[in-house]
């Protein structure tokens, strides 16, 4: 069996849902793939807890006990940042699970370029340092060995259909709704709930970003649709977003409104390569529509190829199952990249 050394950037919601998976599913992987996954460190936002050969499974336990930002305080743990980590401990696979930082990438960017340039690989569920590098990560030797699912549809596999699937074909569009969290709360103002309920409902189940304004702004959509964009080839995408601070109580009346008159509103995404352009907008939909069936936390995509008819891709674009998941395929797929399976 070979050892597959794993670095965790970010203890929240998804990196501990993420740590439990791979926990339970450490001998599948095993069994199926001849690897062992090892967690070598785990960084918090105020520190690690690290072993050169492994943090033991009850070690594990107990930092999944901890309260938030308390790695550091476990027996063994140091405080310090995740490139202290990654510079103490030797890892083949950074985890980078860290918040999206939109206005300062630059940090986990530097974490990657340690990790890809000394040959290992990276699995994101951070969408920031893909949306705003994505042409130098992807494009180059380094794109072999970095794996994203999780930062588009929680994982459902646009990325892998758009990368691997529709490989030298031409996609012309693609289109859907690739928020969770709007999708939810849309849903919600139909049914009459306020928009902080709403909004507050959607952050305790772990859809919303821990910043919820990168939901409703439309910037979680602005920067998937980057990452979507990127993944087909476009080195630089020009952005049309509806106003971000529509998905607020003006767009809750007509949301309501849309569904007493047997209609919904939808907040979409439009991605056109060719035009190296994407536009975010809220969008009325009749039940012929085939988004007007997608509720809850689903995502539905239209992809538009030269070649043939629209393929659709529907499926969670939030929670933390789904993402945990996302992120360990992707972990698979990072062990097939590094030879090791
Ligand atoms: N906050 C995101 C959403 C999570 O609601 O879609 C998945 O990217």
């Amino acid at each position: 069996t070979r050892v597959l050394r794993v670095g965790l950037a970010g203890f929240g919601n998804v990196g501990r849902a993420f740590t439990r998976m791979l926990m339970e599913r450490s001998r599948r992987l095993q069994e199926l793939y001849g690897f062992e996954p090892q967690l070598v460190f785990i960084a918090d936002s105020r520190g690690f807890l690290g072993s050169a050969t492994g943090l033991p499974w009850n070690t594990v336990e107990k930092a999944l006990a901890a309260p938030r930002g308390g790695v550091s305080r476990l027996e063994g743990g140091v405080q310090g940042n995740v490139s202290e980590a990654i510079e103490r401990f030797s890892i083949d696979v950074l985890v980078d699970v860290t918040p999206s930082r939109y206005d300062s990438p630059g940090e986990a960017l530097s974490w990657y370029e340690r990790v890809l340039s000394s040959g290992g690989a990276v699995v994101a569920a951070d969408k920031a340092p893909l949306a705003t590098s994505c042409g130098r990560l992807l494009w180059g030797s380094w794109g072999r060995r970095i794996f994203y699912k999780a930062t588009v549809m929680a994982g459902t596999p646009l990325i892998d259909v758009l990368r691997w699937g529709l490989a030298g074909r031409v996609v012309a569009r693609v289109q859907g709704i690739l928020n969770g969290t709007t999708n939810y709360v849309l849903g919600l103002a139909e049914q009459g709930m306020s928009f902080e309920e709403a909004v507050r409902d959607a952050q305790n189940k772990g859809y919303a970003e821990p910043d919820p304004s990168a939901d409703l702004e439309g910037f979680d959509l602005a920067a998937k649709a980057a990452i979507v964009s990127c993944t087909l080839g476009v080195p630089k995408t020009v952005f049309e977003v509806e106003r971000l601070d529509r998905v607020d109580e003006d767009a809750f009346r007509r949301a309501a409104e849309a569904a007493a008159r047997g209609r919904r509103l939808k907040y979409v995404a439009l991605v056109e390569p060719g035009a190296g352009r994407a536009v975010v907008k809220l969008v009325e939909v009749g039940p012929e529509n085939p988004l007007y069936r997608v509720d809850g936390i689903n995502n539905a995509v239209f992809i538009e190829t030269a070649e043939a008819e629209p393929i659709t891709l529907v499926g969670p674009g939030a929670g933390l199952s789904a993402t945990a998941s996302a992120l360990l395929s992707d972990l698979v797929s990072s062990a097939y990249s590094l030879g090791v399976v």
